[in-house]
């Protein structure tokens, strides 16, 4: 009796021993479903997003590698519907009767960050490295905030708005440190469409012998 009792003990022991030291296999697997899961989200619910989320998936973003750590980036969150109608206006008025505005200015159109209510512009001092270093960045702040429920979509298209004459005051209000270039933006918010996952070409990918 008193011999099972012991091993009934140890048996319990390991196993707690083991609970705390093998990490669970779902945590092992998250990030991969975060990658394969995410999608660029274009339309978008009108519900804000909290400070606290757009806060933790910039903090998220700002723990990418970057060379040398030296950090030469920058990253501005936008949350005001003033400022992104706003900018949307003048965007709007910059690209009406062009290519980019018939591609852009369909009936779904609501703002210029893809109808999102909030956006993270990247930008960085230029560099070799500035567009890795904000690459990466850009794709932690995606992949963490499809972990917190939320969609993003990274745009280029701003950008040539914001460094044009029409767009300077916009890019005044980013603050950004001397010299430092806009990357791109993420729109971000709660998704209001499920994308079917775009293929991906896997002859891109291949082993050297
Ligand atoms: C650097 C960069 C710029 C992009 N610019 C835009 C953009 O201006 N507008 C847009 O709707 N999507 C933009 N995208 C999103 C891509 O179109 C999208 O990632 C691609 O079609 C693959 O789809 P997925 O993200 O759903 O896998 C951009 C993506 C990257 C990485």
């Amino acid at each position: 009796m008193k011999q099972i009792l012991i091993t009934v003990i140890l048996c319990a022991t390991a196993l707690i021993a083991l609970r705390i030291a093998v990490p669970k296999p779902e945590a092992k697997h998250s990030v991969l479903e975060a990658i394969h899961a995410r999608r660029s989200i274009r339309e978008y619910k009108t519900t804000p997003v909290e400070r606290e989320k757009l806060l933790t998936v910039a903090k998220a973003g700002i723990a990418a590698p970057n060379a040398m750590n030296r950090q030469a980036w920058a990253v501005r969150i936008v949350d005001s519907k003033e400022w992104i109608d706003s900018c949307t206006a003048a965007f709007v008025e910059s690209v009406k009767g062009t290519p980019l505005g018939d591609h852009l200015l369909t009936d779904s159109f609501r703002n210029m960050f893809r109808n999102a209510p909030a956006v993270v512009f990247v930008a960085a001092e230029p560099s070799a490295y500035a567009g890795v270093d904000c690459g990466i960045l850009g794709q932690n702040i995606m992949l963490s905030a499809y972990e917190l429920g939320l969609g993003t979509c990274c745009l280029g298209s701003p950008v040539g708005f914001m460094n044009s004459e029409k767009g300077t005051k916009f890019l005044a209000d980013l603050n950004l440190p001397e010299g430092y270039q806009l990357q791109f933006a993420i729109a971000i918010g709660y998704a209001d469409q499920s994308p079917e996952a775009k293929p991906r070409d896997e002859s891109k990918i291949a082993f050297v012998e």
